[in-house]
């Protein structure tokens, strides 16, 4: 349903969270169940979630600390490796435990040190995933320090997935998080099984956010924001109804003081305000029937899942999201709202 200013949607997903775990976890675990009904959690803890094993007991840990009647469901992810053994995640898949392997190149960004050095050393995992259908989702980002930092994403496309597709053409990947016209372009054009989750800072900032009248580390993520042409692109690629592009937040809590420091965290904590960013920016761009197809429709298809069956409305009432949500007793994660208010408002759903 779409009126003027209330929309209903199929309750959607997030494709791609960072919940941490822990006192963290505790804190950013209820804003993405007050509105997802599922989410792909990545693994990037420290230590990393590498094997089937302990992505099992990370799953136990979120279960036990999702608000009562919740029925949000955590689907897990392993943090792919040189190492990693293709029967244990293969058997993990079967056992319906990872859902998914995620590839961060060694050192691209927070926790990623123990990620692939070469993906040739990975082939045997990939092979095996191709062959059972289960999903590589992709950091795209060359972690070479030569190359320019907002040249990555396109330098990795170039590089490593054109040559990684060639080898693997059944393979099921996600892009995640994109941020470039060219990721647009490669994803909506490429043949086979491929899809692109976008978040909602990425279509609402672009790299002059970060420099507005000082450094602003609450701006800074990975993949970093680009031109604005880039983020035009994204807003696109998102509101097309192009089912390839999902709904992804990459909400990333990190404490103030590990941003706000001489050498500033990445990732941007969008979970209390994600979904209603989102809405503003497919109304702003007159899209806002295709809501629902990039929220709660798109990436269920890709995974093969069915959409959930409950609903949720936002309302367009301008309202104040918090600014800083407490974690333990002294710390506290910035809430990602650039404009300071946020002009949808999920309304809770109907008791
Ligand atoms: C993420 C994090 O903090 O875990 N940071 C980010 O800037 N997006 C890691 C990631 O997804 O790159
Ligand atoms: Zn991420």
């Amino acid at each position: 349903m779409t009126l003027a200013n209330v929309i209903t949607l199929v309750k959607p997903d997030d494709w791609h969270v960072h919940l941490r775990d822990g006192d963290m976890l505790r804190m950013a675990l209820p804003w993405s169940a007050r509105v997802f009904g599922r989410a792909i959690v990545m693994p990037n803890l420290d230590p990393p979630v590498t094997t089937a094993a302990r992505a099992a007991a990370y799953r136990d840990r979120i279960r036990r600390v999702l608000p009562g009647g919740s029925g949000f469901e955590p689907l897990m992810t392993c943090f792919l490796t040189d190492e990693t053994e293709p029967k244990d995640i293969a058997q993990g898949f079967a056992e319906g435990i990872v859902m998914a392997v995620k590839m961060y190149p060694a050192r691209s960004t927070t926790n990623a040190a123990a990620g692939v050095t070469d993906v040739r050393r990975v082939s045997r995992v990939l092979e095996r995933m191709q062959a059972i259908g289960m999903p590589l989702l992709i950091h795209g980002e060359v972690a070479d320090p030569e190359t320019d930092v907002f040249d990555r994403e396109k330098a990795f496309i170039d590089r490593v997935l054109v040559q990684l597709r060639a080898d693997f053409p059944a393979l099921r990947i996600v892009l995640e998080h994109i941020t470039t016209a060219q990721a647009v372009d490669y994803v909506q054009d490429a043949a086979g099984p491929i899809g692109a989750t976008i978040t909602a800072h990425h279509l609402m900032i672009n790299r002059n956010a970060m420099f507005a009248g000082g450094i602003r580390p609450h701006m800074y993520c990975l993949p970093v924001a680009k031109r604005e042409g880039h983020r035009l692109a994204l807003r696109k690629a998102a509101t097309s109804g192009d089912p390839r592009f999902f709904l992804g937040t990459d909400s990333a809590p990190h404490l103030v003081q590990d941003k706000e420091s001489a050498c500033g965290c990445a990732g941007v904590f969008t979970a209390p305000v994600a979904l209603e960013l989102y809405a503003q920016v497919f109304e702003e761009e007159r899209a806002l029937d295709r809501l629902e197809a990039f929220a709660s429709l798109n990436g269920a298809r890709f995974y093969g899942l069915p959409p959930n069956t409950e609903t949720v409305t936002l309302e367009q009432s301008p309202w104040q999201p918090p600014e800083l949500l407490p974690v333990g007793e002294a710390d506290h994660v910035r809430v990602f709202c650039p404009e300071g208010k946020a002009r949808w408002r999920l309304l809770e759903p109907a008791a």
